[in-house]
């Protein structure tokens, strides 16, 4: 086909060999510019290449098997899709105009390398169960991937948590002091949350792991496919019981965004606590000058952009999940064209999720935190109230009493008559022990009730993280995710 007698604003359609599109039977003429620019999704689903060569070896392997394709025929498509791999894999693949998406692409490469036997790759298969495929295959790999990055976060944290030592900071509810607490405790906290990322992309997984391969356009198909069987060859853990269902269901992608959206947004409370931290109010770090930047005008300044930016990206991550969920609120079943904005949402938040973690593990390991700022700031005498209402408590005071006595003491301390220790001291309500817990680091030390603040319950909280992480990495070493290049490379290839 040429652009001769074609209606003005359209082109040679392309998508295969002789420049057709995959569905030129039924119409006239090739499709518009503005319909072309509008709906090809190849800019971004070129990412799916592999994942999509990975689907359709299985596929032409099935066709194998059940008699569809003969030996030959189905190692000459087989062999171009490894020619058509490779020339994706090396940059020598020529797209041309009218490739809409990077299945249509490999598909004409397929056939223009295997000639009459390539027709054949598509039998019994709908771009609709192809994408599905392709796509959770992809899902796979990125929430490994993305586990694994966490736990790398994950290490930083935990290593300066056991170089903090006993190392103490305020511990702030309201933003306002509140009682000191361990920096390991501190740093352990935003590990745990971590850790239950790792989780939530984990358990993820297993509602992606399933096959679509075999669902046809929304039906399934009347030739003898055996989807059970394409499914174990992907490595796919489960194939689809309903072929309505698995070709129109997006729900693991925007539960791959929420996942990604809940790291981001525990990412961004790290991030804001840096951008405090680092400020002269506060002073407890120092950032590596390799992970800051200056200003273009204020000679003096020192910023925590990448803290910053951290923050800032939560906001992105949020809306690639709400814009999926939007999407797919109110399309009937089965597949329609929306769901082919699934995409690039999760490609933005994987990726920018990925650069996230890293810059913000690489700013973390570098600092400094100050500790001697931190623990001048913790001692602060008020924020031993609570301790020292409790050594009433022990003393057989009822604790709303206990309360109050203290709460008068550091009203009066606060009116200035003297201070919280020398009232202490004076106060008939405490005998003469109590001074002990004014000296730096005491109240921490005191601390024992489990998860608690005190430094044993730390020591045995950061074995406890330690072997978690441990655990974690091995999930992530055996997690099934059959789009993983190495899960790939052990797909039979025969
Ligand atoms: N690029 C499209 C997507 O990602 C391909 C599906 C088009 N399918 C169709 N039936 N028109 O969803």
């Amino acid at each position: 086909m040429t652009g001769a007698g074609m209606p003005a604003g359209r082109t040679p359609a392309g998508g295969t060999p002789d420049g057709q599109t995959l569905w030129h039977g039924r119409f006239e003429g090739g499709p518009a510019d503005a319909l072309m620019a509008f709906t090809a999704s190849l800019p971004f689903d070129v990412r799916l290449a592999r994942h999509d060569v990975q689907g359709s070896r299985a596929h032409v392997r099935g066709l194998a098997r059940v008699g569809l394709l003969t030996e030959a025929e189905s190692t000459q498509i087989l062999a171009a899709l490894d020619q058509t791999a490779m020339e994706l894999a090396t940059g020598g693949f020529s797209f041309v105009g009218a490739d809409e998406d990077i299945h249509t692409a490999i598909e004409r490469r397929v056939t223009e390398i295997a000639g009459p036997a390539g027709g054949k790759l598509h039998t019994g298969r709908s771009r609709n169960d192809q994408v599905a495929t392709a796509f959770r295959l992809w899902v796979t790999e990125a929430l490994v991937d993305t586990a694994a990055r966490v736990i790398a976060l994950q290490e930083v944290l935990l290593a300066k948590a056991r170089q903090a030592g006993d190392a103490y900071l305020p511990g702030y509810t309201h933003l306002q002091r509140a009682q000191p607490v361990p920096l390991a405790h501190h740093l352990g906290a935003h590990c745990w949350a971590l850790s239950r990322d790792v989780d939530r992309l984990l358990d993820a997984l297993s509602r992606a792991d399933v096959s679509p391969l075999g669902a046809g356009a929304l039906a399934g198909t009347s030739l003898p496919l055996d989807p059970a069987a394409t499914a174990e060859d992907l490595g796919f853990s489960a194939v689809f019981t309903n072929s309505l269902d698995v070709t129109s269901d997006r729900d693991f992608v925007a539960e791959t965004l929420f996942c990604l959206a809940m790291l981001g947004i525990h990412l961004s409370r790290l991030g804001e606590e840096y951008v405090l931290w680092s400020s002269s109010e506060f002073g407890f770090v120092t950032l590596d000058d390799g992970f800051s930047t200056g200003s273009s005008m204020m000679p003096q300044k020192k910023n925590p952009d990448i803290a910053e930016l951290t923050r800032g990206k939560a906001g992105r991550f949020v809306g690639n999940l709400t814009a999926m969920l939007v999407t797919l609120k109110g399309l009937p079943l089965a597949y329609n064209r929306d769901l082919q904005e699934d995409k690039e949402a999760l490609f933005d938040s994987t990726d920018q999720i990925a650069l996230a973690l890293t810059a913000l593990g690489g700013m973390i390991d570098t600092c400094t935190f100050n500790l001697d700022v931190m623990a001048d700031a913790a001692d602060d005498q008020t924020a031993l109230a609570t301790d020292l209402a409790e050594i009433l408590v022990q003393a057989g005071t009822p604790f709303r009493e206990a309360h109050a006595i203290v709460g008068a003491l550091v009203r009066d301390s606060l009116a200035g008559s003297a201070t919280l220790a020398e009232l202490v001291a004076a106060s008939p309500a405490f005998d003469d022990g109590v001074a002990e817990v004014f000296q730096p680091g005491a109240a921490v030390a005191r601390r024992q009730s489990p998860g608690g603040a005190g430094r044993d319950p730390v020591v045995s909280q950061l074995e406890q993280l330690a072997a978690t992480i441990e655990a974690d990495r091995q999930r992530v070493t055996s997690a099934n995710a059959p789009g993983r290049p190495t899960a790939l490379s052990a797909t039979p290839t025969g």
